[in-house]
């Protein structure tokens, strides 16, 4: 059996971390467990301001992780550098914008187009898998096989969207499942990400041909969940 691998993001353990100026709860933590429970791999998003997860995190995760970590930059020369430096073995190009609260949409490919293309050289060169993260569309994913990437991560936030309101996904799911033919057609890797619940994973898991998925956000909040009812207890034990 084709196994789908799950990479889990862990952005938003750093994010709980740095709204305290704390050092708890520690992404590495949180890297390793994943690590232990069955995850295939981890993504961290080292952003521009650093808002979750920083410098340190990332070297103390790639020193320590036995799995693949998953580095999500922006195309900048910035990142590129760290990338070349720290080598993890996949690597996932993303857009960035300062203001915006997540990544928004896939990469605008043809915007630095030349740039791109000598980091994905580069990048390649330096042992690392590279994926593109895009909207699901044929002219992206041709773009990206001329860019010579490895792999394709399609955007599923619109789709998670319209799941979660419950409104007709159909006409998004076709456009899912045509990139994914296509892609894979091409020889690339296709992955997907963003937004994922258990029930819009439940359906993408559906869609044949998709490898991976990158899953954060709802798998962070829901673990919060899964973890009231042991702390909790645990606190009782200690004060009472
Ligand atoms: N994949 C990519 C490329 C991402 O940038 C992100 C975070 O935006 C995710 C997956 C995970 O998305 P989420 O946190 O919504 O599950």
């Amino acid at each position: 059996m084709n196994k789908i691998r799950l990479g889990v993001n862990i952005d938003h353990v750093a994010t709980v971390r740095n709204a305290r100026g704390e050092i708890y709860p520690g992404p590495l933590r949180a890297a390793l467990l994943a690590q232990k429970f069955g995850a295939d791999s981890i993504t961290i998003h080292l952003r521009e301001d650093r808002r979750h997860i920083n410098d340190l995190d990332l070297k103390q995760i790639k020193s320590k992780l036995k799995i693949p970590l998953n580095l999500e930059i922006a195309a900048t020369s910035e990142m590129l550098k760290i990338a070349l430096k720290r080598k993890p073995l996949y690597i996932c190009i993303v857009p960035e914008k300062r203001q915006e609260i997540t990544t928004e949409g896939g990469l605008n490919l043809k915007h630095k187009k030349n740039f791109l293309k000598k980091m994905i050289k580069k990048l390649k060169k330096n042992n690392s898998r590279i994926s593109l993260f895009i909207e699901p569309s044929i002219k992206d994913i041709k773009e990206s096989k001329l860019l010579d990437a490895d792999c394709v991560e399609i955007h599923t936030g619109k789709f998670c969207n319209l799941v979660n309101q419950n409104k007709n996904y159909k006409s998004e799911l076709k456009k899912i499942k045509k990139s994914v033919i296509y892609g894979n057609k091409l020889g690339l890797e296709v992955h997907a990400g963003h937004g994922l619940t258990f029930q819009s994973a439940r359906i993408l898991s559906k869609v044949k041909g998709i490898k991976e998925f990158n899953i954060g956000h709802f798998l962070i909040g829901e673990s919060i969940f899964y973890g009231l009812e042991k702390t909790i207890k645990k606190f009782s034990k200690i004060i009472r």
